[in-house]
């Protein structure tokens, strides 16, 4: 393991599969009547977040919780980054606390990989600009492999807003490591040419989910788009829109998944969101299971660990490690 975990570009078949594997141990704690063990007690995390967050702030904050860790949250808007201050000399200052980790959301592509060079503990990319959010697609990565089993060759289709997605960027990297067929699908406008290199592409809904075992639908990221991309949001959902036609199209076992946060009627149609196929809710369970796996992987490097109890059917060889 890294020290630092700032994007899934390059990551091998064997760092995900350790992840994932720590990260399936540690889901039991959060169905304990005492969700909680003592494996970063005395640790501090800080969470630096710069862009609004529901789901990976507040999974991020559980995770660290259950495993003992303190855990500190900043955001833009009460810190002295309103007054003027670089985020360099904000996360100097932070580091001059001596947290043991700290996990950043920044607009700017590059914003973490800036800091890992810079500050002196590990540093977790909760999402930057349009680049990657590699705690994203791992538990993306966790839910297809408790359903499925495997992601070997299975298809998956990746749906919407890809030019601004750095979910669709991370879960592109780790899906093909992990040996699956990847398809996007947008349209033209939304779809970046240096990424049909590595995927299948289509602009046409129907083309793109048929016989896929796995469809993302993506959030349409007005906030990142300076120009029109497409006429008007009712024309995107005409065409772009998972509804339960398309998704007829797919296996009949198809897993609907969506990181959130969710424009029903736009990307999604609420019937496809809350319908039988979705793992949504099970994405966001597997988020906190996974980051527990991160910090705990990042912040206990300096000793050798184990899992404190791990499922009957995981593998402890696995989750065992020396000092990196
Ligand atoms: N999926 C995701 O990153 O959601 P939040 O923006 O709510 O964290």
């Amino acid at each position: 393991m890294a020290r630092h975990l700032l994007g899934l570009e390059g990551t091998t078949r064997e760092e995900i599969f350790y992840i994932l594997d720590t990260a399936a141990s540690f889901r039991e704690i959060s169905e304990r009547e005492i969700k909680k063990v003592p494996t970063l007690r005395g640790k501090t995390v800080i969470g630096f977040f710069y862009e609004a967050s529901t789901r990976t702030r507040m999974s991020f904050e559980i995770a660290a919780k259950r495993m003992s860790a303190d855990f500190i949250s900043l955001s833009a808007s009460g810190s002295s980054l309103s007054k003027g201050e670089t985020l360099l000399d904000t996360a100097r200052n932070l580091a001059a606390m001596r947290p043991d980790g700290i996990i950043l959301r920044h607009p700017s592509a590059g914003a973490p990989h800036f800091l890992a060079e810079r500050v002196d503990c590990p540093i977790i990319n909760a999402g930057d600009g349009a680049h990657e959010h590699p705690t994203q697609a791992l538990l993306d990565l966790l839910t297809i492999r408790e359903h499925r089993g495997t992601l070997d060759g299975l298809k998956v289709a990746i749906v919407g807003d890809i030019l601004h997605s750095r979910v669709a960027r991370s879960n592109l990297h780790a899906l093909r490591a992990l040996g699956a067929d990847v398809r996007l699908v947008g349209p033209p406008t939304l779809l970046p040419r240096e990424l049909r290199a590595w995927a299948e592409v289509t602009n046409n809904l129907a083309e793109g989910v048929r016989d896929t075992d796995v469809i993302m639908a993506l959030r349409i990221q007005r906030e990142r788009q300076g120009a029109n991309f497409f006429p008007t949001l009712d024309e995107y959902a005409r065409y772009f829109c998972l509804t339960e036609a398309a998704v007829r199209l797919a296996k009949p076992d198809v897993l609907i998944m969506h990181p959130g946060p969710i424009n029903r009627g736009i990307e999604i149609a609420s019937d496809v969101a809350d319908g039988p196929y979705s793992v949504i809710m099970h994405q966001v369970t597997n988020g906190v299971a996974l980051r527990m796996a991160v910090l705990f992987l990042l912040i206990n490097r300096s000793r050798e660990v184990a899992v404190p109890e791990v499922e009957a059917n995981a593998q402890p060889a696995t989750l065992r490690r020396k000092a990196g």
